[in-house]
């Protein structure tokens, strides 16, 4: 193995959210969100478990900016919880919520550390499921009303704003599957939630530079890297199904080219896009800059008649206990995909891997898979950056073991081991890899 350095400059940051971390739900004048409400549905989160204490980091912050002091990293992203800062989605507004943020961002510029903030990973308040969540097009401007709420207080001190996390998870996920809040499963009610979300996009990010902030507005797209199993016509007509459902219905309109050609036959008999309201789109178009890419997934797509959608993804051969393979090629050829649609600067906001996690006797946790796993895809970022690809940062998901949505506690992605029993962080060896990574900013 080769040693590699990155661009002078280049970001090593490390990622969360702030349903998987904060617990404290009922603290401070917090309002639940949609995914408070879910976790309480029977047999929705793997053995029941919840968010209400989770790492308990709305005590516990400022030991944690401590650990990321040890890892090095130059930035932090983390969420703002909607429901912290209105309870109700709208209307008042909840000081104490905003105080909490603020503290996180003054202590990290404290130590160094560049601020990035999503503004929704996912956790919608509940009050505003009540009239209609994301299906609801009044959301969209709730969701610019908080954005700008958030920049007027921190704008001064951000440097970059992500409004979304995810828009595939939360408007098929959460409405096609039904395996993600508010677990519905309403395809068309999936798409509009899809066009609302994205319309909150551009709201949003004029909104927050409306405000006078100076620093960077982006967006967070998870993509994946499919593969037709066969060049046969019947596996090629699948691929671009799926490549449509999981990446082109983001990446097209946000990028500025609106819905795909195909979505309109792909929908047919489901939606007719009549919620598309003239100049819409060209709200969802607003120049970002920069975009945050999340890479989880490549597979082998086969033709299916009996799905209705029409095709099938192979299961790996080498599933993690998350169901997914380990593929760092698929990371550069969605980088690459990406840079085929846009100059804008990337940042890999996400990128990590499940292990069945354990400490040792001495107090250590041996996850070689894991530095395996950020080895093979930090090579393959430098490689698209060699080829010419914009990448200007890289996020671990996650700095600790976190509530990870419908899998809860059990699928550790870490660097940082989480007791939960007592709270206590232990760094894992991965956790010791990285550090040496961010410090000579490469690999030896
Ligand atoms: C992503 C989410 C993140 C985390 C990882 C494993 O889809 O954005 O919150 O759960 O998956």
């Amino acid at each position: 193995m080769t040693s590699i350095r990155f661009p002078q400059g280049f970001v090593w940051g490390a990622a969360t959210a702030a349903y998987q971390i904060e617990g404290a739900v009922a603290e401070d004048g917090r309002g639940p969100s949609i995914w408070d409400e879910f976790c309480r549905r029977p047999g929705a989160v793997e053995r029941g478990d919840n968010g209400d204490i989770a790492c308990d980091h709305y005590h516990r912050w400022s030991s944690d900016l401590d650990l990321l002091e040890e890892l090095g990293v130059g930035a932090y992203r983390f969420s703002v919880a909607w429901s912290r800062v209105f309870p109700e989605g709208a209307g008042r507004v909840n000081p104490a919520g905003l105080d909490f943020y603020e503290r996180l961002v003054d202590s990290l510029l404290e130590r160094g550390i560049t601020p990035m903030v999503t503004l929704y990973h996912w956790d919608l308040p509940q009050a505003l499921q009540g009239t209609g969540g994301w299906v609801d097009r009044a959301t969209a401007g709730r969701f610019a009303d908080y954005a700008s709420t958030v920049a007027t207080r921190l704008g001064d001190r951000v440097e970059s704003w992500i409004t979304l996390n995810e828009p595939y998870c939360s408007a098929f996920v959460g409405y096609v599957e039904g395996r993600h809040a508010p677990g519905v499963v309403d395809e068309a009610a999936a798409v509009q939630v899809l066009h609302h979300l994205l319309l909150g996009h551009g709201l949003a990010a004029r909104a927050i530079r409306e405000t006078g902030v100076s620093g960077k507005v982006g967006l967070t797209l998870n993509l994946t890297s499919p593969h037709p199993a066969s060049s046969s016509p019947e596996d090629m007509a699948a691929h671009q199904r799926l490549d449509l459902y999981e990446n082109r219905m983001f990446l097209d309109p946000v990028l500025g080219r609106g819905y795909p050609a195909d979505a309109e036959e792909f929908y047919r008999g489901i939606t007719d896009f009549g919620f598309v309201h003239p100049g819409d789109l060209d709200v969802i178009a607003t120049p970002m800059d920069f975009l945050g890419v999340n890479y989880y997934e490549r597979h082998l797509v086969q033709a299916d008649r009996a799905n209705p959608r029409g095709w099938r993804r192979l299961p790996d051969p080498n599933p993690t206990i998350s169901g997914i393979g380990v593929h760092p090629e698929g990371l550069g050829e969605v980088l690459d995909r990406v840079s085929e649609y846009t100059d804008l600067p990337l940042m890999i906001t996400e990128t990590g891997i499940a292990l069945h996690d354990y400490v040792d006797p001495e107090r250590r946790i041996h996850d070689q898979e894991r530095i395996d796993f950020y080895d093979g895809h930090v090579r393959a970022a430098a490689e698209a950056i060699a080829r010419g690809v914009n990448l200007v940062g890289f996020f671990p998901w996650s700095f600790m073991d976190n509530f990870e949505w419908a899998w809860g506690y059990g699928h550790r992605f870490g660097l940082y081991y989480v007791d939960y029993a007592t709270q206590e962080r232990i760094p894992k060896d991965s956790a010791f890899w990285y550090a040496r990574l961010t410090r000579a900013n490469g690999l030896d």
